[in-house]
């Protein structure tokens, strides 16, 4: 049985659907913020929360792999210590945890680099077969945008014309599903990108194509940006996003061949992202 954390989230949903669709037993995991969201047949939804390692103790009991992540932001504080303990307890024998590029990218940042450094050092010493995920921006970030292009048909964002090769999200889920199960992945630390730099600007074109209809692109400055983003998260976490999205390094700019090694397709665009998920668009 595979036990799936954030399993109502960009990732874990997809992930859920896949390892359900391969026939794996799976136990979908979250607090339930969002409801308990319908999952797939056969998948059981439990409610524990990363921050309370006990809470995940009957969910981890008798499982053999654990897909470990949260949404990131305040909940990064969730200790993974703990909840491999928890996991090795229950008999768990694999993790799988959702990382990011940013620790090898922005190694000084405390929110995109220190805090999932932490984390995989506590699966590398968990005495548990291990699989880092890292993956550089999600094309899901997009959905921020989603309101003004329902309301307005448009997209306001800084530096629309710096391309990132942003990955899809249910992308990350197919190489999870993968991993658990596939030999040869232990010990591995996998990068997870798109397949192309995109920008801002050329997103929301590739949502307007979507849609059928133009979406105007409005150049915000980095100051209006930062305003913008300081109403939902700490300065340095926006500061350093700013610099990401502004000023990406050449870490930061390289499209990885991951993907495509590990799926054997190419790894898909951000207009695929958009098409598939226009509903939240129109
Ligand atoms: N977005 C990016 O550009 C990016 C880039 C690199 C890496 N990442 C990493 O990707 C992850 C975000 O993935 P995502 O977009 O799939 O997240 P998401 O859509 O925000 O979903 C987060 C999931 O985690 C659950 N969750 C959150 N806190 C939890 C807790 N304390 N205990 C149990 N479950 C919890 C949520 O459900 P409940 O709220 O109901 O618990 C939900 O199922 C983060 O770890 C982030 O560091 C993101």
């Amino acid at each position: 049985m595979i036990v799936v954390t954030g399993a109502t989230g960009n990732v874990g949903r997809p992930l859920v659907q896949a390892l359900a669709a391969a026939g794996e037993q799976v136990t979908a995991v979250s607090r339930g913020s969002r409801g308990d969201a319908a999952m797939p047949e056969g998948v059981r939804h439990r409610r524990a929360d990363l921050n309370d390692a006990e809470s995940l103790r009957p969910v981890l009991d008798g499982a053999d792999a654990l897909f470990l992540h949260d949404g990131g932001g305040a909940a990064q504080a969730f200790s993974a210590a703990e909840v491999l303990d928890v996991a090795k307890a229950g008999g768990v024998g694999r993790v799988v945890l959702l990382s990011s590029i940013g620790v090898l990218t922005r190694p000084e940042s405390v929110s995109h680099g220190q805090v999932l450094r932490a984390r995989e050092e506590a699966v590398r010493q968990s005495g548990l077969e291990w699989t880092i995920l890292r993956p550089g921006g999600f094309d899901s970030n997009a959905y921020a945008w989603a309101e003004s292009v329902r309301t307005q048909r448009t997209v306001a964002a800084p530096f629309g014309d710096v391309g990132l090769p942003t990955v899809d999200p249910d992308d990350i889920a197919e190489v999870a599903a993968a991993v658990p199960g596939g030999k040869g992945h232990g010990g591995r630390a996998y990068e997870l990108t798109g397949p192309a730099l995109s920008t801002p600007r050329q997103n929301a074109e590739a949502i307007g194509a979507a849609l059928g209809e133009p979406v105007r692109f409005v150049e915000r400055t980095a100051e209006q940006a930062r305003e913008q983003l300081l109403q939902f998260m700490p300065e340095a976490v926006a500061v350093t996003t700013l610099a990401v999205l502004g000023t990406p390094t050449a870490a930061e700019l390289r499209i990885s061949p991951d993907i495509e090694l590990l799926l054997g397709r190419p790894a898909r665009p951000f207009a695929a992202w958009a098409e598939r998920n226009i509903a939240a668009f129109r």
